[in-house]
């Protein structure tokens, strides 16, 4: 019974797609869910669970999943004592408190006796509180958004992303309470074989992540730019260095960290590199 890992996922939503796209490329199998609430993959011990991401805390706590993918936002307002295992860089977001385009704004004192609508009241009241701030907060559990235009509220507190929702409703956002991206979480102890399985999982989870954060470059170089370029590219060990057809160049390969890559490029250019190659990274392992 405790040779498979329960995995509990989005059903449909901002996460979902990105979450089963997560798991197909660490390699692992599995039907995608549009009937059934569970999935077994057929080449990892791994079961999937179809939820609202809002009710995922609470099923990792009780142990009808063992692990889940959500919103860092949602497992804080949870408050549940659960692991926070690998933050996965995608579904980035803030929580923000928005109000009615018209308003004029000068700070938090402006929801002072103003009714908030919100699926986060946890934070909400935390953040209020620390700003010594009473307002009447109004829980609700979707389309937070339109609460203000039907007179529900006179403002909401709710995730922003592009920020399109906040602007089709008339809305501006004007305080942002947290950040928050998808992230792996998991029960404080689980068995000793469902831990082998994870640490299995993770292994493929960082050898993706890894990939999807690097770019493998190739350039070609005069032999005697090849020190000074390699000092800018010093790749996972270090560069590789093939001579090329004609004398006195050669290619070197390596490996570059997605976000320094503008500013490295110019590097690479002024200290000689020609014909710069950038490609994408399946896979990485360190
Ligand atoms: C959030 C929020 C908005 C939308 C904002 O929902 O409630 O509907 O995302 O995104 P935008 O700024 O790109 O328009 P979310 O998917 O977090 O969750 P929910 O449906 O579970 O409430
Ligand atoms: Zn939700």
């Amino acid at each position: 019974m405790n040779n498979r890992l329960k995995i509990a996922i989005q059903k449909s939503g901002r996460l979902s797609e990105q979450s089963k796209k997560l798991l197909r490329d660490c390699g692992i199998r599995f039907s995608n869910g549009k009937q059934a609430l569970i999935a077994s993959s057929g080449n990892f011990p791994l079961d999937l669970l179809y939820l609202r991401d809002d009710d995922i805390p609470r099923y990792v706590e009780d142990g009808t999943a063992d692990i889940g993918i959500l919103g860092e936002n949602v497992l804080i307002e949870s408050a549940l004592p659960l692991r926070t295992v690998r933050k996965l860089g995608f579904a980035r977001c803030r929580l923000s408190l928005a109000i009615p385009k018209s308003e004029n704004y000068n700070d938090p004192a402006f929801f002072e006796g103003r009714k908030i609508a919100t699926s986060y009241p946890k934070i909400l009241t935390n953040f209020l509180n620390d700003k010594g701030i009473n307002a009447n907060i109004h829980r609700i559990s979707g389309s937070v958004e339109i609460a203000p235009n039907i007179g529900l509220a006179d403002a909401v507190c709710d995730i922003v992303s592009s920020g399109s929702t906040l602007f089709s409703n008339g809305l501006k956002e004007v305080e942002r309470i947290l950040e928050s991206e998808a992230i792996l979480i998991a029960r404080d102890r689980l068995p000793a074989e469902k831990e082998v399985i994870l640490e299995s999982l993770l292994f493929r989870l960082e050898s993706v992540l890894q990939a999807q954060a690097n770019k493998y470059v190739v350039l070609n170089a005069p032999n005697d730019k090849l020190e000074s370029i390699s000092n800018i590219l010093p790749g996972m060990r270090s560069p590789t260095v093939v001579p090329l057809a004609e004398k006195g160049w050669s290619a070197l390969h390596s490996v570059l960290p997605e976000n320094l890559f503008w500013n490295l490029i110019d590097e690479l250019r002024q200290a000689g590199a020609e014909g710069i190659l950038v490609m994408p990274i399946e896979k990485m392992i360190r």
